[in-house]
């Protein structure tokens, strides 16, 4: 059984801020750091240090030769990943003094992808294995589509949550990752109950792992439903927590153990991202997560 994880790649340019800007205001930051990020990444990067052999496919543009290296660096299996005229994907992320972030993100090469590459890198999967997917990449619907006549398990973490995602057939999805917000928008409801509620009925074959920042996690599948608490840390950078804790969700389960123990796992990871800078360096390693005192 192998693992795709067809998303994005970015470079963060991160600046450290007071207050989050409001509109039309000028404001000096404090410092400002370039990271390896992107949802697809740090998630490939995630499930690396967990010990999951992991491929990805993504597109960088000129600049993004260093998103691959990092990849490889780590442990992902780079080889679908192409170079393409053009910008890669980066973002704009501020961080304020209670370790907040907000982002603004240009797709680049992320928004580039092709049926005939997806199609490409898809022949080299079979049935039984793993397609990991974000929003972050153009042709999400194409994907889940193909991924699915395959027989792969496709598994959404459905973010950033926009229009784009109204064309992909979410009954074709075997786990979802999400947090409240994007539950919120798939579900209609706020109140996480309702909302994994809903879930159950709109996609009852499904499993579902429902993150609530400071509030912990939630998984609903093969009949139960799982509850963890999130782990108290000192927020420096949230950036790339829920990523961590998606990685570290798969690599739990592809390891076959029990739910309530990859909840920890996953949101010890998570915690330990969360009291570090940066997206992908923030990420913890397995002996790390193991070893933390939480
Ligand atoms: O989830 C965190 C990621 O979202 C950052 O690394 C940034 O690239 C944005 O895509």
């Amino acid at each position: 059984m192998k693992v795709l994880n067809m998303g994005s790649l970015n470079l963060d340019y991160v600046y450290q801020v007071d207050h989050i800007l409001t509109g039309g205001e000028t404001l000096a930051s404090d410092g400002m750091e370039v990271f390896p990020g992107g949802k697809g990444l740090n998630q490939s990067i995630a499930l690396a240090k967990a010990g999951v052999r992991v491929y990805h496919a993504g597109l960088i543009g000129e600049e993004g030769q260093i998103l691959t290296d990092i990849c490889s660096e780590n442990g992902v299996d780079t080889r679908y990943i192409r170079q393409i005229s053009g910008k890669s994907g980066h973002t704009i992320i501020q961080v304020d003094r209670q370790a907040q972030n907000c982002i603004l993100l240009y797709g680049g090469s992320n928004r580039a992808f092709t049926r005939e590459y997806m199609d490409e890198v898809l022949a080299e999967f079979e049935a039984g294995d793993v397609l990991l997917l974000q929003n972050e990449i153009n042709l999400v619907d194409y994907a889940v589509e193909k991924g699915w006549e395959k027989g792969m398990k496709v598994v959404l973490n459905p973010s950033p949550m926009d229009e784009k995602l109204d064309t992909v057939d979410m009954k074709k999805i075997s786990l979802f990752l999400l947090n409240e917000v994007e539950g919120a928008q798939i579900a209609g409801t706020e109140d996480p109950d309702r909302i994994l509620e809903q879930m159950a009925e709109k996609y009852p074959d499904a499993e579902v792992v429902l993150t609530l920042g400071s509030r912990g996690s939630v998984y609903q599948g093969r009949g139960q439903r799982v509850r963890q608490n999130a782990c108290r840390v000192q927020a420096v950078d949230t950036t790339a927590a829920g990523d961590t804790f998606t990685g570290y969700f798969i690599a739990g389960m592809l390891k076959g153990m029990e739910v309530p123990r990859i909840l920890d796992m996953a949101s010890r990871a998570s915690a330990l991202a969360v009291s570090r800078k940066g997206a992908a360096p923030s990420i913890p390693r397995m002996e790390e997560v193991l070893a933390a005192r939480l």
